[in-house]
């Protein structure tokens, strides 16, 4: 678990207009975790991602893949993009097929697999976002959610060994989110690598193995979510923590501890459990 599968090695970047957008960031991301990158609107997160699959190359610092430099060649970016898929915040950037089976076919064909196989692929990643069903439907007649998950099967037909989704929940209903992390939870469950950048502190705390906090385009804090979320430089930047660790510190204060060294509740339901446990705790101590 704690092999990285990319590295960024004091990795800054800035536009063209000069904007400086990365700073000196230095980061591993671990095979088969589930990361969440955290930090305010222009923080970096998009930019981050385009240097993760070779979209912008580093102005100083490199990223490494399994401890190699990036090769930025044009066969080195394709077989880089065929391992690390990214999924762009807005289904529109991505999607350009008239129908669904023909967008989702797009990566695989371009990586010159035989057309079984293509075909095979695309089915396996429009059943993966149960969207079998509208495979020959336009896109444009889809929902955004729909899109969204689209656009998922798009990066999932190329198998790739890390999935970088920014803001995948972003304009999605409270059940597409379920759905989403649902999807989600079976692909880390597969051996995939997920990296999701959001603004959501309730998904990360119950979700994510690694959290990483980018403010003004350089690393505020990085490591497991209890750890930076406990931090108040973290809690300050975010304009907060999350609900579950809020309510868990407030209870310690009044005398109802609920953490221990092994157990600290991420969730709404976890928090529920812990609360039962710790009632029936005391009604055996009366
Ligand atoms: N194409 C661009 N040209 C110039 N500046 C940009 C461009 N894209 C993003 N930026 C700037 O780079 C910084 C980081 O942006 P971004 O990576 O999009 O942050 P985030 O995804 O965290 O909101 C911001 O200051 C943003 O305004
Ligand atoms: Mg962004």
């Amino acid at each position: 678990m704690t092999k990285p599968v990319i590295e960024l090695k004091n990795v800054s970047y800035r536009y063209p207009d000069g904007t400086a957008a990365l700073t000196d960031c230095s980061l591993a991301l671990v095979r088969g975790s589930r990361t969440a990158v955290l930090g305010s609107n222009g923080a970096g997160k998009t930019t981050l991602f385009l240097h993760l699959n070779g979209l912008l190359h580093p102005a100083q610092g490199k990223l490494l893949f399994d401890s190699a430099p990036f090769d930025y060649s044009r066969a080195g970016l394709r077989s880089l993009r065929s391992k690390v898929g990214l999924v762009f915040q807005n289904p529109d950037s991505q999607l350009f097929s008239a129908c669904v089976r023909e967008d989702v076919s797009f990566g695989p064909m371009n990586m010159g697999l035989a057309e079984t196989i293509v075909r095979q692929r695309v089915e396996d990643a429009l059943e993966a976002v149960d969207l079998l069903d509208s495979a020959d439907k336009p896109v444009h007649n889809l929902s955004y959610g729909q899109k969204k998950r689209v656009c998922i099967a798009g990066v999932l037909a190329m198998q790739p060994e890390l999935l970088l989704l920014d803001e995948p929940m972003a304009g999605l209903d409270t059940s597409m989110q379920e759905h989403l992390t649902g999807i989600l939870d079976e692909l880390h469950s597969a051996g995939m690598t997920i990296i999701i950048a959001t603004h959501d502190l309730d998904f990360v705390y119950s979700w994510a193995d690694e959290a990483v906090v980018l403010q003004q385009g350089r690393l505020l804090a990085g490591g497991s979510p209890t750890e930076v979320f406990g931090r108040a430089d973290v809690q300050h930047e975010l304009g907060g923590e999350p609900f579950v660790a809020e309510i868990a510190r407030s209870l310690s204060l009044l005398g109802i501890d609920l953490r221990d060294k092994e157990y600290i509740p991420r969730s709404t339901r976890d928090l529920l459990k812990a609360l039962s446990m710790h009632s029936t705790k005391q009604e055996k101590c009366i």
